[in-house]
C-alpha cells in the first residue's frame, strides 16, 4: 500500500459503451475482466471504490425518446440496462476474488440490496466494491448525475469518469488533429464552453459538493492505478483546493 494518497474514497464513473470491448453492442465478458483487474490493482493501495456504470451498450434512454418512446419509459428501460452492465460487472469483480456488491435505486431484492446509504459506508470501509445501479431511480436523470450524486453522498474525495480518450480537449482530438488537451478546468469553464465531458447536472452537483471530477482514459492498463496514486494523466476538472480529503 501507497502511503500519502491523494483520496480515500472515489466514486468511478463507468460508460456502459466501455464494457462492449471491440463489440457492437452488449457485454464483452473478457474485457469486463480486464476492467475487474485494474480495479483490484486500484483497491490494493487501499483506496474505497463505488462504482456507478452506464447502460449505453445495451440501450439508450434518450435516443429512444428521440425516436418516439415515451421518454419516461425509455429511461426506466435504460436503468434497467445498468442493472444489466451492474450485474456482469460484480460478476468479473468475483472472477478476479474481489468483493463486491449492488446497490439499486429501485427496489429488486430478488436481484441486489436496495440502496441504504449506511449499508453503502459500511460495504466500502469493509473494503467491498460497491456498484449503484439502476440509475437515481427516477428518469431525466442521466447516470453522470447519479454518479455526482452517489459522490457526494458517500463523501467521496473525487468523481472519476473514466473514458476512451485520456482527458478533456477543446474540440473533439478523434476529428480535430490540432485539438488541445486541458491538464486542469474550472467547473465554470465546462459549463460555460458546454465541453462535453459530463451533463451539466452532473458538473453542477459536483461543482455544489466540491468534488473534482478526474477525466482520464481507462482502457490504458495501468491508468487507474496512476490516477489514484495522484499522477496528473488525466484531465481534472475542480482543481487542487476543492479536494476534500477527511
Ligand atoms: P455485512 O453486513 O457487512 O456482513 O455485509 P454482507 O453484505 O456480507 O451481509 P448481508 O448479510 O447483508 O448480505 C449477505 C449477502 O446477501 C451479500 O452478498 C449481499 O449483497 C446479499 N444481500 C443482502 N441484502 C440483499 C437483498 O436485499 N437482496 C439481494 N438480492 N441480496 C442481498
Amino acid at each position: 500500500m501507497i502511503m500519502n494518497l491523494p483520496y480515500k474514497r472515489v466514486l468511478l464513473k463507468l460508460s456502459g459503451e466501455a464494457i462492449k470491448g471491440t463489440r457492437e453492442y452488449g457485454i464483452d465478458p473478457q474485457f469486463l475482466v480486464f476492467i475487474a483487474e485494474e480495479i483490484k490493482a486500484g483497491l490494493s493501495l487501499g483506496v474505497e471504490i463505488a462504482i456507478v456504470i452506464g447502460g449505453g451498450n445495451i440501450f439508450r434512454g434518450l435516443a429512444a425518446s428521440e425516436n418516439g418512446m415515451d421518454r419516461i419509459a425509455a429511461d426506466y428501460t435504460g436503468m434497467l440496462a445498468t442493472v444489466m452492465n451492474s450485474l456482469a460487472l460484480k460478476d468479473a469483480l468475483l472472477k478476479v476474488d474481489v468483493d463486491a456488491r449492488i446497490q439499486t435505486a429501485i427496489d429488486m431484492k430478488e436481484i441486489a440490496e436496495p440502496f441504504i446509504l449506511d449499508k453503502a459506508r459500511s460495504h466500502l470501509n469493509k473494503g467491498r466494491v460497491l456498484i449503484f445501479a439502476a440509475g437515481t431511480g427516477n428518469p431525466y436523470f442521466t447516470t453522470d448525475t447519479t454518479a455526482a450524486l452517489r459522490a457526494a453522498e458517500i463523501e467521496a474525495n473525487a468523481l472519476f469518469k473514466a473514458t476512451k480518450v485520456d482527458g478533456v480537449y477543446n474540440c473533439d482530438p478523434v476529428k480535430h488533429s490540432d485539438a488541445k488537451k486541458y491538464d486542469s478546468l474550472g467547473y465554470m469553464d465546462v459549463l460555460k464552453e458546454e465541453l462535453k465531458v459530463m451533463d451539466s447536472t452532473a458538473v453542477s452537483l459536483s461543482k455544489d459538493n466540491s468534488i473534482p471530477i478526474v477525466v482520464f482514459d481507462m482502457n490504458q492498463p495501468g491508468n487507474l492505478v496512476k490516477v489514484l496514486s495522484g499522477e496528473s494523466i488525466g484531465t481534472v476538472i475542480g482543481g487542487k483546493q476543492n479536494v476534500r480529503v477527511k
